[in-house]
């Protein structure tokens, strides 16, 4: 394993003082967080883009409390020390400040996260307080968010004029003076992203928010070029996995077919008494 020491609030905040910048990914399994851990990211978010990325449902709006908790259960098991946060998932606190609290809780004691993260600004201020109030650190999400994907219309750039740009801004002041302890800014211009992280006191984490927020995260599959498909605006592809896998998953059926594998190496061979064979298949019925 490694010998990294347990992501801590105070340890981020230090990070963002020193203009250090945050690192953070989706992740949503126990193979794949198991890497994570080793590659030392600050902050792991088990997001509800898994509706997409692993189920395969064309928005995150069916996902459900239970999917979540599965998913982040086992990214926990992989990475024990990153700061790992559990998506609030559709209609797990839009309801009411109760229902926020009782699903955020089952993230702290169901899947050990360190914390949660919500979409919205000034409409969630009662339901950040409420779940702070229960001693769980909340991050907000501000910009595309996708929960709201009918309202806003599409996966949009959001913050684009300058009164869209100072609904946004003063979300992230109601944000924080709610208590959040960090919020993600999300496909929003750079100058809009850059205002409102030098007004805010506590760190912005941007996806296609441009260079001068606080931290960057990214989606896992974006990332790693495991959809070859459809790549964000946003995203770059470190690595180019889905032809990687295609050709492993097809060089094995083709050795299949040919009788290439296995081989001696992977079978267990051992030389039959001469009568050994004969006792076996007699005796089978
Ligand atoms: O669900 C998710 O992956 C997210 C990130 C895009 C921030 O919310």
């Amino acid at each position: 394993m490694n010998d990294r020491k347990k992501v801590s609030l105070p340890f981020l905040f230090d990070k963002m003082t020193k203009g250090v910048p945050l690192t953070m990914i989706t992740c949503y399994d126990y193979p794949m967080a198991y890497l994570v851990e080793q590659s030392g990211i600050d902050i792991v978010l088990v997001g509800d883009s898994l509706g997409m990325t692993m189920l395969g449902y064309d928005s995150t709006l069916p996902v459900t409390m239970d999917d979540m908790i599965r998913h982040a259960q086992a990214v926990r098991r992989g990475t024990p020390n990153a700061w790992l946060i559990g998506d609030m998932p559709y209609m797990s606190y839009q309801p009411s400040d109760e229902t926020a609290v009782r699903c955020a809780g089952r993230f702290m004691a169901e899947a050990a996260t360190d914390g949660i993260k919500l979409e919205g600004g000034q409409e969630v201020v009662s339901r950040v307080k409420a779940i702070l109030a229960a001693g769980i650190p909340v991050m907000g999400h501000l910009g595309l968010t996708p929960q709201s994907i009918n309202q806003l219309g599409g996966y949009k750039v959001q913050g684009k004029t300058p009164a869209a740009a100072v609904r946004l801004l003063n979300d992230a002041m109601a944000l924080q003076e709610a208590g959040a302890y960090a919020i993600v800014l999300e496909t929003v211009p750079v100058h809009v992203a850059r205002i409102i992280t030098e007004k805010l006191d506590i760190p912005t984490i941007g996806i296609g928010a441009g260079p001068e927020t606080d931290g960057q995260v990214q989606v896992w599959h974006d990332l790693l070029g495991l959809f070859s498909d459809f790549v964000p605006k946003h995203a770059k592809q470190y690595a180019n996995l889905s032809e990687v896998i295609v050709a492993a998953v097809r060089s094995y059926a083709e050795e299949v077919r040919t009788g290439a594998f296995p081989t001696e190496k992977q079978s267990f061979v051992k030389q039959p008494a001469p009568q050994e064979v004969e006792q076996i298949t007699s005796a089978a019925g």
